[in-house]
């Protein structure tokens, strides 16, 4: 068994092995797949697993094009959604460059219904805050996410330029050295884990997704009613953030009735949709992080037999007993660093470290779903959940369709559950 010690000074020699290798050596390489691997950051327990199932999404899709049921979409051609440290910071600063282009274009959706829409960006925030129920009902938490992820990756790419593809976070991008085989690495990851301030993500330089927030004494953190603890503690943050590519953000919609925020102007419309110009307030927070850390998710994809059991321990339902961090991953990652419009349940899409959560969340559904495509890709949760989660039953699956409005057009539900040719083929994507 690795111990501690070990486990540190074997790091460097793993980084420098990774760092001259020659890519890809791994479940990506029998298909031409560019695989990019950031050394400071070795395969954790869940990457390994998706490796791992690299033939089994091959053999998918292998039957899927002698079938003529690909709508052109192979390995090949699709597009390769990254980790964003896996991506240089060139590519991450043309991603922070076309969210500000996406800010300063003019929006489209109703100045009447939404006065407090100021451009393009706000358009993605004012269709989840008025459609939240529907958003995450148990029908179209995962599926309408989908569509709506890749309807604003596709407005990035085609608006603004943006070449690349949405980035995704995996489940603790600022903990190098988890491997979580064993205990002694399940600590070394609490150690790497206490310092999501300097991560890559959220250090606040030029290359990353903007930083913390101004320390905010009346923040305290996001209650979690039914759990113990039953508060995600402040990380120290909830003011303005000052830092980064998003320290001008004008954020406007909002704070409607669910804002986790504290001391923020009030929206002139009781419903949020008005317009209240003011900063992106954030928390940068380990002990959400902690809730979303790569040995959960490797438990849920692992063990989650069926849909049912997948959804609910997503949620966290029932809260885990003994856990400090007993969140369940959906809430987990929406709180790294959320406070205002990020802990917003209807607003949330207004800071961009959402779309990543949301991009996170989908590629744990697609591992998931590639273990077993034929019994999974269409599995969808329909056991009460006792979740604030709305369920919807009445619905036929088969019949239910997710409207965008004026994001995009009307598709199938049952589209949205397959990212290797869904929507006509217009979704074709993997995570590396
Ligand atoms: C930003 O921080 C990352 C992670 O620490 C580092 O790799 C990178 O060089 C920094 N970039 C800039 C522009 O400061
Ligand atoms: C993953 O699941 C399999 C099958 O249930 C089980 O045998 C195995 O021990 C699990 N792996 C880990 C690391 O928990
Ligand atoms: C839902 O609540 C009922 C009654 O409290 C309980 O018996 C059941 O186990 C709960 N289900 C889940 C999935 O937590």
């Amino acid at each position: 068994m690795m111990t501690v010690g070990s486990a540190l000074l074997l790091l460097p020699l793993l980084t420098g092995v990774r760092a001259a290798a020659v890519l890809p050596s791994n479940g990506y390489a029998s298909s031409k797949i560019e695989v990019v691997r950031n050394p400071v950051y070795p395969l954790d327990v869940v990457d390994k697993f998706a490796e791992a199932t690299m033939p089994k999404i091959e053999a998918y899709m292998a039957k899927k094009i002698a079938a003529g049921k690909n709508n052109k979409c192979t390995l090949e051609t699709a597009a390769v959604r990254r980790e964003w440290s896996d991506m240089s910071e060139a590519q991450r600063q043309e991603y922070t460059g076309a969210i500000n282009c996406l800010l300063k274009l003019p929006p489209k959706s109703d100045k009447k219904k939404f006065p407090g829409a100021l451009n393009r960006y706000d358009d993605f925030v004012a269709f989840h805050m008025t459609h939240a129920m529907q958003l995450h009902d148990n029908l179209n938490l995962f599926g309408a996410h989908k569509y709506y992820v890749w309807l604003f990756e596709k407005a990035l790419r085609e608006e603004c330029g943006y070449t690349g593809y949405q980035p995704v976070w995996k489940s603790q991008p600022m903990s190098p050295g988890t491997v979580a085989d064993n205990l002694q690495q399940y600590m070394n990851y609490d150690r790497y884990a206490d310092d999501p301030w300097n991560s890559p993500l959220l250090n606040g330089n030029a290359s990353s997704l903007g930083g913390n927030g101004v320390l905010e004494p009346t923040y305290k953190g996001v209650a979690q009613p039914g759990r113990t603890p039953n508060i995600i503690a402040s990380g120290g943050g909830g003011g303005c953030v000052k830092a980064g590519p998003f320290s001008d953000m004008v954020v406007s919609l909002g704070p409607t009735s669910m804002s986790t925020g504290t001391n923020l102007p009030k929206n002139p419309r009781s419903d949020g949709t008005g317009s209240n110009p003011r900063c992106l307030r954030r928390d940068v927070n380990k002990n959400a992080f902690m809730g979303a850390r790569a040995d959960r998710a490797f438990h849920l994809l692992n063990n989650s037999k069926d849909m049912d059991t997948f959804y609910n321990e997503l949620l966290g339902t029932p809260p885990p007993k003994n856990d400090p961090y007993p969140w369940g991953i959906h809430t987990a990652g929406h709180y790294v660093a959320a406070v205002d419009p990020g802990g917003d349940p209807f607003t949330s899409p207004g800071d961009p470290l959402f779309y990543f959560h949301h991009t996170s969340l989908d590629r744990l559904w697609w591992i998931w779903q590639m273990q077993d495509p034929t019994n999974r890709l269409h599995a969808l949760p329909l056991v009460d959940t006792n979740m604030t989660m709305p369920m919807k039953r009445a619905v036929d699956p088969n019949k239910a369709t997710v409207n965008m409005e004026w994001l995009g057009p009307v598709i199938k539900l049952s589209e949205t559950h397959d990212q290797l040719g869904g929507n006509g083929g217009a979704f074709c994507y993997i995570y590396v």
